[in-house]
């Protein structure tokens, strides 16, 4: 593939290269030398129009690890503030001959539109409610290697799913490597083609937990609510929110998750979160790094490969 735009459009054989080729750099990640130069000569830009700390600061460590030229846009001061559209951007950006475009976009489909103008990789590091596929990746292989398998496990993904790309990467990519996926939330936080995505859907902890292997837990994004109907966060935290009482009704030894940012006492217990038995929200951000680094390598193999040919764009 050319772009890393959702996990839709990835067979199971991709995500298995992916994360086979990720454990490689779980292991240069924590050897002495964390360096590869697999991207040496390329450029990669990083442009987030919204806020983050993991997905950019992995992105950004993942392209220097491989020896890329990093470039972070500031897109807070950039010309976007003076009007400027994110295709006028994006073409401004492609005339000095990035390799690799690193983009979140709070427009759901924006990054795809984006990928369709300039002449490099993009790979979607989030955009609006749509997908966060580096995001699933990163759950996936972090599942893999708690589990020692990423099949045939029940995984229980709770809270706000109607707002989430995380849920949505996370259900396309279980469902493809054949797992049972659950959706626990309030019925207001439930997509409405729930059904149809091949989920069961709970509104009740006790019995969405039940026999589960994963739980992942997905903060309230208010920041898409609209204006919409937001919980009380006390009354969240009572039916939905993650304890150990709670956990207790999944299996023995399921895991907790969580792709972050994490707010503490409204959908997750601060104690469970720290808990290193259970819950493997720190193993995620290390995977997130591997990972990023993994789809980096594979995109600017495919894009030397184009180039080799003698494809002189790359749309
Ligand atoms: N999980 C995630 O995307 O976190 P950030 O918003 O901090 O990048």
């Amino acid at each position: 593939a050319r772009h890393l735009l959702g996990i839709e459009h990835l067979s199971p054989w991709d995500v298995r290269i992916i994360l086979d080729l990720a454990e490689t750099y779980v292991d240069l990640s924590r050897g002495a030398t964390k360096h590869a130069d697999v991207l040496a000569g390329l450029t990669q830009i990083n442009m987030f129009f919204e806020a983050s700390t993991r997905t950019q600061s992995s992105f950004e460590i993942a392209g220097k690890r491989l020896g890329a030229d990093v470039m972070n846009m500031a897109m807070q001061a950039s010309s976007i503030k003076k009007g400027e559209t994110l295709i006028d951007t994006a073409l401004t950006l492609n005339a000095m001959h990035p390799d690799l475009l690193v983009v979140r976009h709070p427009h759901s489909g924006a990054v795809d539109l984006l990928a369709q103008k300039v002449n490099c990789a993009v790979l979607n590091a989030g955009d609006g409610r749509h997908e966060h596929p580096t995001q699933a990746l990163l759950d996936g292989l972090t599942i893999r290697r708690a589990k020692g398998r990423l099949q045939r496990l029940t995984v229980a993904i709770c809270g706000d799913i109607a707002h989430s790309r995380v849920a949505r990467s996370n259900i396309l990519l279980l469902g493809k490597m054949e797992n049972r996926v659950r959706l626990i939330g309030p019925p207001t936080l439930i997509p409405s083609g729930a059904a149809e995505m091949g989920v069961e859907v709970y509104d009740d902890m006790k019995e969405g937990l039940d026999g589960a292997d994963v739980v992942m837990m997905l903060r309230l994004q208010k920041e898409r609510m609209d204006g919409g109907f937001i919980p009380s966060e006390r009354e969240y935290y009572h039916r939905f929110g993650l304890d150990a009482e709670k956990l207790a009704y999944a299996k023995d030894d399921a895991i907790v998750m969580h792709p972050g940012p994490m707010n503490r006492g409204v959908e997750i217990d601060g104690t469970l979160a720290d808990d290193i038995n259970r819950s493997v929200i720190q193993d995620q951000v290390e995977m997130g790094v591997a990972v990023r680094m993994a789809c980096m390598d594979l995109l600017a193999r495919n894009l030397r490969a184009a180039r080799a040919a003698g494809e002189g764009t790359y749309v």
